[in-house]
């Protein structure tokens, strides 16, 4: 028999956080135990959702958030995992959650340098079905005036654009557990949790999104909301000229293995503001902002409803929503056009 040519030289989650600090000879290593802590948020939660069926976590928690989601049992038990998991980091000085109400200020940890904005499930309406669902995520360095035990920070600090974010990234509780991260001006990364070990190996290095692909993502139930030049858009998707072949239909209603997808085949993904939700649906710090990133840096584009690149748009508010379309650069463009087309 052949043996197995086993790689004794993989590249953990720690081990390329430990390289990438080393590239920066100025770091404090601050940012890497903050990575530590969200790294065992991701675990703790993708271990709890596959046990959720034998361990009654499936269905409701009997509240509601404040964007106005029925809160999941996991929302609640998602949301209070990775809140310990910041607070215990000691690096994290403010948390936004969309399963909060209000900014949390760790008060605790008057000198920690970071901001980090979550989802800590999103696609909770899948959860009961056993359909993917993941964990988004922002890290924001907040400015030196914000810290320090005579400094008072403000709620207010965390209203940033997803341009001043220096990490951000996702996961997907899939076949198997993917962790998807970059860092500001960097390059996405992939990994794959490998259970026995307890590890994220890196498994897809330098993603780069495909520049074009005829697959479109869109919760078409919406149709009748949308506007004029939405319908149009996704007309010329499905009807295309005499010859060519109609874009394939995928959508999941999880928008991080929406987005996962995308990512690795190419594509668009889009939830626009409509006559039912004006403002759009999905968030703009803890939804929009770290995938536009995401999506930037491995080649696509990301814009609201208006065009606007979607890393630029500060929101007034913790929870204020954004029409997004994030995809493939050839994409992007058809929709950037199509709008213009109407204007
Ligand atoms: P969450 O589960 O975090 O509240 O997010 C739900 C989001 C997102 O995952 C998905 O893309 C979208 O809502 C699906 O919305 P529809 O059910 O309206 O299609
Ligand atoms: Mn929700
Ligand atoms: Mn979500
Ligand atoms: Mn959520």
């Amino acid at each position: 028999v052949q043996q197995e040519k086993v790689n004794t030289d993989i590249v953990t989650l720690t081990r390329f956080l430990t390289e990438e600090q080393a590239k920066h000879p100025e770091a404090t290593g601050d940012f890497t135990l903050l990575c530590h802590a969200l790294q065992f948020a991701f675990k703790s939660i993708a271990y709890y959702i596959r046990r959720a069926t034998l361990i009654n976590l499936t269905g409701l928690a009997g509240s509601s958030n404040t964007t106005g989601d029925d809160q999941k049992k996991l929302d609640v038990i998602g949301n209070d995992v990775f809140v310990s998991a910041m607070r215990g980091s000691g690096k994290c000085r403010i948390l936004v959650s969309e399963e909060e109400e209000d900014a949390i200020l760790f008060n605790e940890s008057p000198n920690a340098r970071y901001g980090v904005v979550c989802d800590p499930i999103d696609g909770s309406s899948n959860l009961d079905a056993g359909v993917s669902v993941g964990t988004i995520f922002g890290v924001f360095k907040l400015p030196g005036s914000v810290l320090g035990p005579e400094n008072t920070i403000s709620p207010n600090d965390i209203l940033l654009p997803g341009t001043e974010l220096v990490a951000s990234g996702f996961t997907m509780y899939g076949a198997s557990a993917q962790l998807v991260i970059t860092m500001r001006g960097g390059s996405v990364n992939g990994f794959t949790m490998d259970n026995a070990l307890g590890e994220f190996i890196l498994t897809h290095p330098d993603m780069r999104l495909p520049s074009k692909r005829a697959i479109y993502s869109v919760n078409e139930g919406n149709t009748m909301y949308w506007d004029e030049w939405v319908k149009a858009y996704l007309d010329k998707l499905k009807f295309p000229p005499e010859g060519e072949k109609p874009y394939s239909s995928r959508y999941i209603g999880s928008m991080v293995a929406d987005a996962y997808r995308t990512l690795l085949y190419g594509g668009i993904f889009a939830y626009p503001s409509d006559k039912k939700s004006p403002k759009g649906k999905l968030r703009i710090l803890y939804e929009c902002a770290p995938m536009a990133m995401v999506f930037e840096n491995a080649g696509g584009l990301a814009v609201d409803s208006r065009m606007e690149r979607l890393l630029s748009v500060v929101p007034a508010h913790i929870h204020d929503r954004s029409g997004v379309f994030l995809g493939s650069k050839d994409e992007v463009q058809k929709v950037i056009d199509t709008y213009n087309e109407f204007q």
